[in-house]
């Protein structure tokens, strides 16, 4: 069993890159599908969405736009709950069709709060697409529309997320060792 340390927790092999990029695959037919025709701007929430959002967009083959937003809404290994604004949003939403990307819906906070910001702007309908879903965890009112693996109440680095800042860069996704 593949582990990595990373600063002052043990994590193990969790989920293979294969497998990631399989369920990726099968959201982006999902999505090519349902919004054909609708020409979505797709939103990816950085840091933690970066290396999904890169492998979705390869898949996704109906004319779309794709930009990025920043939100810092974690420390540690426990949600906070104030999170800051939206930062670095220049298109025009209105009237859109808008797909979040993120990498993981965690308590739902972050997406409801992300929500909630970019309804102000009108667009047309939001739809969420997420790498990592942990149902378990959720406590706000939201569903993605488009999950690509849904995983139990583990703490997980890789493949985008973090440990502190650390372990995004990994190919395969490790849960920490408890
Ligand atoms: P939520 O607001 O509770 O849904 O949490 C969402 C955010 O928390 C994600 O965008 C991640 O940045 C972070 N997060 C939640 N669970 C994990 C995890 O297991 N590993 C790393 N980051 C996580
Ligand atoms: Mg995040």
């Amino acid at each position: 069993m593949k582990k990595v340390r990373i600063l002052d927790k043990d994590f193990e092999l969790f989920i293979e890159a294969d497998t990631i990029q399989e369920s990726i695959k099968r959201l982006a037919v999902n999505i090519n599908n349902d919004l054909k025709g609708k020409n979505p701007i797709f939103i990816a929430v950085l840091n933690g969405s970066f290396m999904f959002a890169g492998d979705l967009m390869k898949h996704v083959n109906i004319p779309s736009e794709i930009t990025f937003v920043r939100i810092a809404s974690y420390k540690g290994i426990s949600s906070t709950l104030d999170l800051k604004e939206v930062l670095g949003l220049n298109e025009d939403i209105k009237d859109r069709t808008v797909v979040i990307v993120e990498d993981i819906v965690d308590t739902g906070h972050t997406i409801e709060k992300l929500i909630s910001q970019f309804e102000v702007l009108e667009p047309k309908e939001i739809k969420i697409a997420t790498l990592l879903f942990k149902p378990k965890a959720l406590i706000k009112d939201i569903k993605p529309d488009y999950v690509a693996l849904e995983i139990p109440n583990d703490f997980i680095v890789g493949f985008g997320l973090d440990y502190d800042g650390f372990g995004r860069n990994l190919q395969d996704i490790y849960k920490i060792k408890m």
